[in-house]
């Protein structure tokens, strides 16, 4: 079982949150989980379920750890950026905004929704962001263009697309940052990793003298810097203290070709508790790492020191959220396993049947009962592999008691889907005691909403 006992806790906001399963504002109040001052059990009955249930407290502590941190152990200039692949809408947008954050973004419709929520916050547009991307379209890239993003170029194709992109305009020279493959391995999922030589982001290190001979010619690109990322869900610090003595050397040769360095951008990576057995470093950790490692490379190599942009996605959201689902049937296999099963699976959550990822849960109505019995939770989608949970231990449940998946904040709406034509759920926003919807639940109508009919197949009367 989760330990919830946080209630009083004297100095809730000095938690890593990416250390605790849940969000830092759960508690067990009278056998009932509570988060962010609401009873999860009365949110379901209010907003229904799977029910997303994301505590302010938790993002924007995460948000103002990061920031301190860097402030603390970077003496130069610092940005990080919310990489916004792991929940983009309007609502987390401008919360990471209001708290100082840039964005990285990867589509143009991840460019779209953070540009729509700085409008409608009334927040910098321009607000530093990054796009990404290992195949931008050209109309992404003009897109970018257009709105003043810095573009992380990835390849060749790019390159010379935003040559003949911007050499009209060669007056207004267009900010640009290249994308390394650094060749460093780390201990996560394959499907995660991109820091490795067989990766399909960025460019080869056997490629970079020319990359950075090409540039030096483009009167219409501003080179600034170099990025890489390793990859995600990462508990060692060794490969982030490694990073960024390879890009602070790559920030050398880049000399050579009269380009200077004011940026490096380290990427994101660390990871989050998912179960008790998951032991990342705190966000104060890996903060002094990167800092300390660009720092001393940089004195190695005599350069001056660089703006340091971090892209944290996880460690930001991850542990703030948690998924609300109604028990219902149960199936009982004799002598094999007991299935219960919830109202979503993997259309709220991917995860687990597409990285194996492991969860933990509670039952937000029986918060003070002992575990008695070993269920797997399954999803309600025709697959057999819908599995959210495998072999955890619970409470006697029933038909009706609300089962609380910890630590969904990062990569679970985004990478959502209306499979077997289930509507996505809702997502409220906690805060000392209110509930605010900023996700509504879809409808059966919203469902058909993209569905054309074509005339000659409706039948003539
Ligand atoms: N920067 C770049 C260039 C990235 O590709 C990513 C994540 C990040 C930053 C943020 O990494 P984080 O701090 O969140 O680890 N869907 C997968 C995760 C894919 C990560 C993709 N890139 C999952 O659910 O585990």
């Amino acid at each position: 079982m989760i330990s919830t006992d946080l209630q009083g806790h004297p100095e809730i906001s000095s938690l890593s949150p990416n250390q605790h399963i849940l969000p830092l504002t759960a508690v067990n109040n009278g056998s009932r989980l509570e988060i962010g001052g609401c009873d999860v059990t009365e949110l379901v009955k209010q907003y229904g379920s799977p029910l997303y249930i994301l505590d302010e407290f938790t993002l924007r502590t995460a948000c103002r750890q990061y920031r301190e941190a860097f402030h603390q152990y970077y003496p130069g200039a610092s940005q990080v950026i919310f990489a916004s692949k792991a929940w983009s809408c309007l609502a987390v947008c401008n919360i990471v905004a209001s708290e100082g954050l840039g964005f990285d973004v990867v589509s143009g419709g991840e460019l779209y929704t953070t540009l729509k929520a700085l409008e409608l916050s009334g927040l910098d547009p321009h607000n530093h962001i990054y796009f990404h991307g290992n195949n931008k379209s050209v109309s992404e890239l003009q897109f970018a263009l257009d709105t003043d993003c810095t573009i992380i170029v990835d390849n060749w194709l790019e390159l010379e697309t935003l040559v003949s992109l911007t050499q009209k305009l060669p007056s207004v020279k267009k900010k640009i940052m290249v994308r390394l493959t650094p060749g460093i391995e780390c201990h996560t999922h394959d499907y995660i990793k991109t820091g490795h030589i067989d990766s399909k982001f960025g460019f080869d290190p056997q490629q970079i003298e020319t990359v950075f001979r090409y540039i030096s010619k483009q009167p219409s690109l501003e080179f600034i810097g170099i990025h890489a990322h390793i990859g995600s869900q990462i508990f060692e610090l060794q490969p982030h203290q490694d990073l960024p003595q390879v890009l602070v050397e790559w920030s050398k040769k880049a000399t050579a070709y009269g380009l200077s360095i004011s940026e490096l951008n380290v990427g994101g990576g660390l990871g989050i508790r998912y179960t008790a057995t998951d032991d990342p470093p705190s966000i104060n950790e890996w903060v002094k790492t990167v800092s300390e490692s660009v720092v001393a490379a940089s004195k190695t190599h005599d350069l001056p020191l660089p703006k340091l942009i971090a892209e944290p996605g996880r460690s930001l959201i991850g542990s703030a959220c948690v998924t609300a689902y109604t028990i219902g049937s149960r199936k009982v296999v004799p002598e094999i396993r007991t299935y219960v099963a919830v109202d979503g699976g993997m259309s709220d959550n991917p995860r687990p049947i597409t990285y194996q990822s492991l969860y933990q849960a509670v039952i937000a109505n029986r918060m003070s009962e002992d575990v008695s019995e070993t269920v797997t939770v399954a999803g309600k989608h025709c697959e057999s592999g819908d599995i959210l949970l495998q072999d955890i231990q619970l409470p006697a449940t029933e038909p009706g008691d609300i089962l609380v998946v910890a630590a969904t904040g990062a990569y679970n709406y985004s990478m959502a889907s209306n499979y077997n034509r289930l509507p996505r759920p809702a997502a409220v926003l906690v805060n000392q005691g209110e509930a605010n919807l900023f996700l509504r639940r879809e409808t059966y109508q919203d469902l058909i909403q993209q569905d054309q009919l074509p005339s000659r197949l409706v039948q003539q009367k």
